[in-house]
């Protein structure tokens, strides 16, 4: 197969017909995602890669792919890909940030009701029978989301729309964030947000809901300390990545009740394995990483997917470039015409 890109995954047409408008287009036919083997093989020719979160473009892959000028990441979350040795190669690298920020934080929402009044678990003790007597002035209680104190780590795009949804339910918002930014300045005046360092978040906050990108920085950023720290009975959610909790850590303060729930959309490794002690807790709320799961939003992914990918192709500065630090070795690299 010679084609002049490589789609790791069946993305949606909208998408796919762009790309197959300008190039000869090769679809990986499988749920699952290809080894690197397979990339290498597949994608040997190729000039363009739209890729998942799931491949691990690391420099060996890139080095496999000489022809290859730019890689057009199908999410808004880049950890996957070796930024700096696409960097060194002129290889561009894009993603898909904006479109799925108010999806992510629906999402995020949800989590937070059903951990807080305990939807699932309800749920699950209709359908099983237990539900025996029509009312019980104990049964299933839960915390209240209104009026409570809302922790958010990450004041990025996605922090920003879940403040501003707490705002419906008279919470108080407080966040953590590196910077000031445009965005911290706007949802301070919007929500009456207030900034906190990361210990003082944890120890104020009834729910906590991260939303930072997993880097070198924010790797374990919330481990046994940072969990000790946080009020008892308080609820933590996560709908960034996995590895930014440490899930150990996370398990035990579940088990003994400092926490009361988790909802989790993101795992330190994915799929959650099935023998994972996650699973076996009454007060999580599991979901597999679907936290821009619309149809919507996954149409609109695709399409912005598909145009950096033409962009950088064509040697247009795309809309969504992670590393512009790329783009004047991209062009003399395509000048030589290699
Ligand atoms: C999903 O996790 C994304 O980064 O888009
Ligand atoms: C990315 O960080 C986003 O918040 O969209």
């Amino acid at each position: 197969m010679t084609a002049d890109v490589f789609v790791t995954r069946d993305i949606p047409e909208a998408g796919l017909d762009i790309i197959r408008e300008h190039y000869s287009t090769d679809v990986w036919e499988d749920e699952g995602p290809p080894s690197q083997e397979t990339i290498m093989e597949r994608a040997e020719r190729c000039i363009g890669l739209v890729t998942l979160l799931s491949d691990r473009i690391t420099a060996p892959v890139m080095d496999a792919l000489p022809r290859l000028r730019a890689i057009a990441q199908y999410a808004v979350g880049y950890d996957n890909i070796d930024i700096e040795a696409a960097t060194r190669r002129g290889i561009i690298v894009t993603n898909t940030p904006g479109v799925l920020t108010e999806t992510t934080a629906d999402l995020t929402w949800a989590l937070l009701m059903a951990t807080a009044r305990r939807v699932v678990e309800a749920d699950r003790y209709v359908r099983t029978g237990q539900w025996k007597v029509a009312w019980g002035p104990k049964m299933l209680l839960g915390v209240d989301v209104h009026g409570a104190t809302l922790g958010i780590i990450g004041m990025g795009r996605i922090g920003a729309a879940v403040a501003r949804r707490a705002t419906g339910f008279g919470m108080k918002v407080i966040y953590t964030s590196r910077h000031e930014t445009k965005t911290t300045r706007q949802v301070e005046a919007e929500t009456g947000a207030e900034r906190r360092e990361l210990p003082e978040l944890l120890s104020e906050a009834d729910f906590v809901s991260i939303h930072v990108p997993l880097t070198e920085e924010t790797r374990g950023m919330i481990g046994a300390d940072e969990i000790r720290r946080m009020k008892a009975g308080a609820v933590l959610v996560n709908t960034s990545r996995g590895a930014v909790v440490d899930e150990r850590a996370l398990v035990e303060a579940l088990k003994t009740g400092h926490l009361r729930a988790a909802g989790l959309d993101v795992f330190e490794s994915e799929p959650l394995g099935q023998d994972s002690p996650l699973l076996s807790l009454p007060n999580v709320v599991l979901t597999p990483h679907v936290g821009s799961a619309s149809v919507a939003t996954r149409t609109k992914m695709a399409t912005l997917c598909a145009e950096n990918l033409i962009a950088a192709l064509s040697g247009r500065v795309p809309p969504n470039i992670v590393n512009p630090e790329a783009m004047d070795i991209h062009r003399k690299v395509s000048d030589s015409g290699q």
